[in-house]
């Protein structure tokens, strides 16, 4: 397999981590995720842009710009003849002794990309997934798409430990986000989601729904919501990159609205489809 090592594609094996990566040793980096369709890097530029800014709230300076970058992972995905899949992308602050505190100016950042074989979730975005109410222990800048995801692991452990897809996680009974997802609430015809300030990461399927809404005429409220409101809600869905907009049909083993896919979430679906295709 070719991946991209810096600003060269080479061969896996010829990729190592070294003991003292900040990435490996202090969640010291940032990534992202970006969906391939058909061959086509899907929102491309608003990925690197939220990686270049993810760079700068951590104070990591990338070796390149924003299009050297693009074009590189354009290689990479041609390269590798990636139809349908996903494309992986890291940058850490770079290997030196360990300490906490930066390293000496002249250290590199280490980037490493690589892409993946995906089908589209075609089942959950069917029948949708379960999921489970968890509390939010996250830091206080999930706005940053940084390495250090120790929160979002363990509270998606803990759906999986209870046959659930997803946690949708709250701060004192507030809704914030999925583990992994973005998480939107519809009542009376009206859509409900987290604002995008430092509590969540700013989806960008999130940015696509919100303007497919707009489109579509259907009003937007990013307004925080509670659990209570969640357990009232008539329709309940997830978006993310990976699983694009997925209804979810039971939370906390209680059924969301009939206990399937709403009507609003499926012409959302709809369109995103189209979108994408
Ligand atoms: N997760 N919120 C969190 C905490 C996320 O980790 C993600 C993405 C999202 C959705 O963002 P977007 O629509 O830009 O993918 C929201 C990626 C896919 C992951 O970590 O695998």
């Amino acid at each position: 397999m070719i991946i991209l090592l810096d600003d060269q594609l080479v061969s896996r094996r010829q990729a190592q981590v070294d003991i003292e990566d900040r990435g490996y040793q202090f969640g010291d980096g940032i990534y992202e995720v970006i969906r391939v369709y058909e061959g086509n890097m899907y929102c491309l530029d608003p990925h690197v842009n939220r990686f270049m800014k993810s760079a700068e709230e951590i104070r990591l300076s990338l070796p390149f710009s924003s299009e050297r970058l693009k074009d590189l992972l354009q290689e990479l995905v041609s390269h590798n003849r990636l139809q349908e899949g996903n494309v992986y992308l890291q940058a850490s602050r770079g290997t030196a002794p360990r300490t906490h505190a930066f390293p000496s100016k002249n250290t590199q950042p280490n980037i490493v990309a690589y892409t993946m074989k995906a089908p589209r979730p075609f089942e959950a975005l069917k029948k949708g997934i379960q999921a489970i109410t968890d509390e939010d222990i996250r830091w206080l800048r999930c706005d940053i798409k940084s390495l250090n995801l120790l929160g979002a692991v363990l509270a998606k452990q803990n759906a999986v430990d209870r046959g659930c897809q997803e946690a949708i996680l709250h701060r004192d009974g507030r809704v914030t986000e999925g583990s992994s997802t973005n998480v939107f609430i519809v009542q009376d015809g009206q859509l409900y989601t987290h604002p995008a300030n430092h509590l969540i990461l700013h989806g960008i399927t999130r940015q696509v729904v919100l303007n497919i809404a707009h489109e579509l005429n259907i009003p937007v409220n990013e307004k925080v919501t509670s659990v209570d409101k969640l357990f009232q809600a008539d329709e309940v869905f997830i978006t993310s990159t990976t699983m694009e907009v997925t209804p979810v049909v039971s939370i906390d083993g209680r059924p969301v609205g009939e206990g399937k896919p709403g009507p609003i979430t499926r012409r959302l679906q709809e369109a995103f489809e189209k979108q994408i295709g």
